[in-house]
């Protein structure tokens, strides 16, 4: 397997708050890994890293050989904050559109039928073809969400950076871009930050744990130690006892 981003000794900090211990961590083509941890432990951040969004204090990361700041085409990126101003004037089919800039070249901004076809194939997939010209600000909550993730799959890239991307939505929705996850993760790289430990485990393929420092089990699993370390609470709480044995290793 081709090893595609190098994380090492990486340290971030906002000013004096050290938020990111000396991270380590190689990801492969076509992994699919989920990074679990407490609030506040430093998902997003590392997220953000990647795209090349924030200082890094020291260490490195190389993607393909490259710095994060040079290599940002290569991501489909799925935000966790609602920070959006919704009042923003653009519908959900040009959000989704924003999607396929990268690929204009010598501004040249307009859309081509290809363009068109991706987006409207993604908002069918994700039952939102009603609401395509919809303003962005009419839609609830998990519409929203979805729409920023259709965004995320038009970019075409190889590696998706998905940050809690199922927070507000309903199980069954849950489930079905899960399972969409799973079968894109046959041709690219998935890292997926997110609280739903149960659901996860019959999907990704390695688990890691945050919180500041990174925990991560060499064989990909997830133990119980990995997460004591990172929520500082019984194993018990976290699990439920209840993972399969496939992703929680023996503890
Ligand atoms: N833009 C920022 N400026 C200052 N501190 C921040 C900023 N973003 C996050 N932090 C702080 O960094 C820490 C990690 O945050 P974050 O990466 O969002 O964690 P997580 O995604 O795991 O909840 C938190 O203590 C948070 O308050
Ligand atoms: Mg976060």
């Amino acid at each position: 397997m081709n090893k595609i981003i190098e994380i090492k000794n990486l340290y971030v900090a906002y000013d004096d708050n050290l938020v990111l211990e000396n991270i380590n961590l190689d990801i492969y083509e076509k992994d699919f890994i989920a990074i679990l941890g407490p609030n506040g432990g430093g998902k997003s951040t590392l997220l953000k890293a990647l795209l090349g969004l924030l200082q890094i204090k020291t260490g490195s990361i190389k993607i393909y050989g490259k710095r994060p700041n040079e290599s940002r085409n290569l991501f489909g990126y799925v935000p966790q904050e609602n920070k959006f101003d919704w009042q923003f004037p653009i519908s959900v089919i040009d959000v989704i559109l924003s999607g396929r800039l990268k690929f204009k070249k010598n501004f040249n901004f307009f859309y081509s039928k290809n363009d068109f076809e991706i987006a409207e194939e993604l908002l069918k997939k994700f039952g939102l073809l009603d609401w395509k010209n919809k303003h962005i600000s009419e839609l609830s909550g998990g519409q929203k969400k979805r729409v920023f993730i259709c965004r995320a799959l038009a970019t075409e890239s190889d590696i998706l950076l998905l940050d809690e991307p199922t927070a507000e939505l309903d199980a069954h929705i849950e489930n079905c871009i899960y399972d969409f996850l799973k079968e894109l993760n046959s041709k690219k790289t998935i890292i997926l930050v997110t609280h739903d430990i149960g659901i996860i485990s019959g999907y990704v393929s390695k688990v890691c744990c945050l919180n500041k420092k990174l925990f991560y089990h060499h064989s990909g699993k997830i133990t119980g130690e990995m997460l004591q370390n990172a929520y500082h609470c019984p194993v018990d709480l976290i699990a439920h006892g209840n993972l399969p044995h496939r992703v929680l290793g023996d503890h």
